[in-house]
């Protein structure tokens, strides 16, 4: 006798032709930013010279004394398991930075490592969201965000930002959004695309708000380091001696340190929670790799005068770069506050030359000039592009010459 068999929820795909996924994976998409870096990446190895403004990563080398010290950990044989949270001397390091830069008291318990800032923002919203549990992003956004709380179960709910306000969140903006189910926000600042630096007034009324209706901030400052013409990074970090059920930060050795490929980021919280994204660190990849937190600390505990390196040569290519664009007819695009992304307003050329949306203008960009950029669409705003200047200042002036000629045309 045939039995019918209970079956999942099933959303087709071209995949499952051949294997049958869950909802919980088909529902989510493949990083829409990878895709055009993989698309460049093709073409380059075809021999085609691309100007690539696509990278979210520093073209910059790992600096010497932090590789050094993964060398000297690789030949001391410090090549095993950690605690599945990081080693205590990491966390002390990442507890002692904080307290130095923002006067609060964090200790080790309040820090876990993982591979990468990514890692801990997918296990926050593991331990954080589930089905019902509505999560508010200020859009445009990065990539993962969204993808990450679905993954979870919740629902993303997004706070469009102001262009007349730089991109920069408001309280009003989320709290145009916010629902009973609201169970948190997530800020990144200074943002991943726009480069918007929010303003330290509006987090301290975010931190307050979400205190208030039992929800959590997850405040990522990836590109804390980032920030140029005098504006300040506002962490909410500061607020989180008085509001520790609230405030979550999340950061990473990838951009400030140029370690993308290390995968090491961390995550500062409440010590409940930071056990209960250790139980799910534990099951999946355990501890971050040994030799990449020898090489942290070091870096940590060390000088930051490459870091200084590094920002002044990002502001050196952003003072170039935004007149250059500027420069360029129908091009708009106002110089954000930090990150090393630019996120200029390309609608004006769209009805031209089969251009229709940013997905249009990246392709005819990439086929009419060789120059790799990543449309607004990835992060929820089809009316701009993302050009990243994390690339050397000769590209930087390749890729405007070209993109001036194929724009030209049309
Ligand atoms: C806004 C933002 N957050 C987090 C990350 C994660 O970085 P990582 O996993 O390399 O630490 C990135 C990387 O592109 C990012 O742009």
């Amino acid at each position: 006798m045939m039995v019918a068999l209970p079956t999942e929820p099933h959303v087709p795909t071209t995949l499952d032709r051949r294997i049958r996924l869950t909802r919980r994976v088909t529902d989510i998409e493949v990083s829409k930013t990878l895709l055009v870096l993989n698309r460049a990446q093709e073409l380059q190895a075809k021999g085609v010279d691309v100007v690539d403004f696509g990278p979210g990563e520093p073209d910059f080398r790992t600096p010497k004394f932090v590789s050094d010290a993964a060398k000297r950990a690789i030949d001391s044989g410090f090549t095993k398991y950690t605690n599945a949270l990081g080693m205590a001397k990491l966390r002390d390091a990442i507890a002692d930075r904080y307290n130095r830069r923002y006067g609060v008291h964090v200790a080790a318990e309040n820090i876990i490592a993982g591979s990468g800032g990514k890692q801990e923002l997918f296990n926050l919203a593991l331990a954080l969201f589930s089905e019902g549990d509505e999560v508010v992003i200020p859009s445009p956004y990065w990539v993962s965000f969204p993808d990450q709380v679905q993954f979870a179960g919740g629902t993303p709910v997004f706070a469009k930002t102001d262009p007349m306000n730089a991109f920069r969140p408001t309280l009003e903006d989320i709290a145009a959004v916010a629902t009973d189910r609201t169970r948190g926000v997530i800020i990144n600042s200074p943002c991943n695309p726009t480069g918007a630096v929010i303003e330290e007034s509006e987090v301290a009324r975010i931190v307050e708000w979400c205190a208030s209706r039992d929800a959590v901030l997850i405040f990522d400052e990836t590109y804390e380091f980032f920030v140029y013409d005098g504006a300040k990074h506002a962490s909410a970090m500061k607020w989180f001696d008085e509001y520790p059920e609230t405030v979550i930060a999340v950061n990473s050795m990838s951009k400030t340190f140029a370690m993308t490929g290390w995968r090491l980021g961390w995550a500062v919280a409440h010590p409940d929670l930071v056990s209960a994204l250790g139980k799910i660190q534990s099951h999946s990849t355990s501890n971050p790799s040994s030799i990449s937190q020898a090489a942290a600390v070091e870096a940590l505990t060390g000088h930051d005068d490459e870091v200084e390196r590094m920002h002044e040569e990002y502001a050196r290519r952003r003072a170039w770069l935004v007149p250059a664009l500027n420069g360029i007819d129908g091009f708009s695009c106002p110089a954000p506050d930090g990150s090393f992304y630019l996120f200029p307003e390309v609608k004006r050329f769209f009805g031209r030359g089969g251009i229709v949306d940013s997905q249009s203008f990246a392709n005819y960009l990439l086929d009419e000039a060789r120059v790799a950029v990543v449309p607004g669409s990835a992060f929820g705003n089809d009316d701009h592009i993302r050009i990243s200047y994390a690339t050397s200042m000769e590209r930087i002036q390749e890729g405007v010459k070209r993109l001036e000629a194929a724009l030209g045309k049309i």
